[in-house]
């Protein structure tokens, strides 16, 4: 096990790229860290540098207090699961799983013990005989994950390790993953770009964005207090909805005009939005913070819009209404025993007690 940092690490590749940008993290040890991000934000490379299979350009990685930038993959005693699988596929299972310690001549009664204890604690011990291509997705990846834990590294690096199983698999495996790094407690930075994976995985989550990172925290934290409209867009589903609103001042109050229609801020924001003093804010509301029916502590003719609604999309216990306002397409999401139908005119109300705030240039929190 091992603390891992990155202080101020850069990627800048041979054509030019600069892929990571200032990058600085510590992981603690023990810890099950998620890097999430869209596609081409940078993690693979991040990970990469930290396995030493690519080049640090700038910046310092520590490993237990020591800089590591420039050992060998070899030394750094990092162990890396990819998304597709990287076994040997004329070797057994057993094979597969032992490789490592084969290589580095481990008394072979040695082996067998760990081998059977990894696979056991994998729920794969019956399969040590078969041969990577008898295997189901989900039971290969488990192999992968036994040939990186066997040894004992110093973290668990892992690159999308579940993107190619199916949607229930990758929800089985996921938490049997969290459980096993739970119980064998080896640091473990761990890459998505599927944010509902990162929000039931993490207990840490760093958000990327073009090689630099937006932020790092809890997974209620990025929910409940995204700190730009990337990071507030990027975590749930479907994404947050954003209008731009006037500032007005309404019975000495600020209000918010989302074109003719007043939302009433609470007293925190509505403070908030006095301090920053500007006369136009982005104002975000998530799908399920949007009602159909109005709720306890409405402002009287305030905190709705008249909409008309375009589509139902019935989730299970939930449904989806996609509704049009000044020609822009936005989403609440309601309880599935409403009876909302494609067509109707109607109120919705907005939840203003739930709602973020971004300035219009910097897009950073209010
Ligand atoms: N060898 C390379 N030379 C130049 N640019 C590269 C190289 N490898 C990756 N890149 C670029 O660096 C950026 C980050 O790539 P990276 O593979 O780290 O993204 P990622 O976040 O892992 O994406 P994905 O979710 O698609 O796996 C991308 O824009 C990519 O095109
Ligand atoms: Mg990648």
């Amino acid at each position: 096990m091992a603390e891992l940092a990155l202080e101020h690490v850069g990627k800048v590749y041979r054509n030019g790229y600069e892929a990571i940008h200032d990058f600085s993290l510590e992981i603690k040890e023990g810890e099950f860290l998620i890097l999430v991000g869209p596609s081409g934000c940078g993690k693979s490379t991040l990970l990469r540098m930290i396995a030493g299979l690519e080049d640090i350009s700038s910046g310092e990685l520590w490993v237990d207090g020591e800089i590591e930038n420039y050992k060998e993959p070899r030394e750094r005693n990092l162990a890396m699961v990819f998304q597709n699988y990287a076994l040997y596929p004329n070797m057994s299972v057993y094979d597969n799983i032992a490789f490592s310690l084969s290589v580095r001549k481990v008394d072979k009664k040695e082996i067998k013990k760990k081998v059977y204890d990894t696979a056991k604690m994998l729920g794969i011990e019956h399969l040590l005989d078969r041969r990577p291509g008898e295997l189901s997705g989900g039971q290969k990846q488990r192999v992968a994950i036994g040939n990186a834990i066997i040894r004992n590294p110093r973290a668990l690096l892992m690159d999308e390790p579940l993107s190619n199983l199916d949607a229930k698999l990758r929800t089985q495996m996921r938490v049997e993953l969290a459980a096993l790094q739970h119980a064998v407690g080896t640091t473990t930075i761990y890459v998505t770009h599927d944010q509902t994976e990162a929000m039931t995985l993490g207990t840490r989550i760093v958000v990327m964005r073009d090689g630099k990172m937006q932020q790092v925290d809890t997974p209620a934290n990025l929910y409940a207090k995204p700190v730009n409209r990337f990071v507030a867009g990027f975590i749930g589903t479907p994404s947050m909805n954003f209008f731009e609103a006037q500032v007005v001042s309404w019975e000495e109050a600020p209000a918010l005009l989302v074109g003719e229609y007043r939302m009433m801020p609470c007293r925190e924001d509505a403070a908030r939005i006095s301090r920053h003093g500007s006369d136009s804010v982005i104002l975000g509301i998530r799908p399920e913070n949007i009602l159909w029916e109005a709720p306890e502590c409405v402002s009287a003719g305030a905190d709705y819009v008249e909409t008309m609604i375009l589509e139902v999309e019935l989730l299970g216990a939930e449904k989806l209404l996609f509704f049009l306002l000044y020609g822009k397409k936005y989403v609440a999401k309601i309880p599935a025993e409403y009876d909302a139908r494609a067509g109707e005119v109607r109120r919705l109300y907005f939840d203003v007690t739930a709602i973020h705030l971004f300035d219009c240039d910097s897009e950073m929190r209010i």
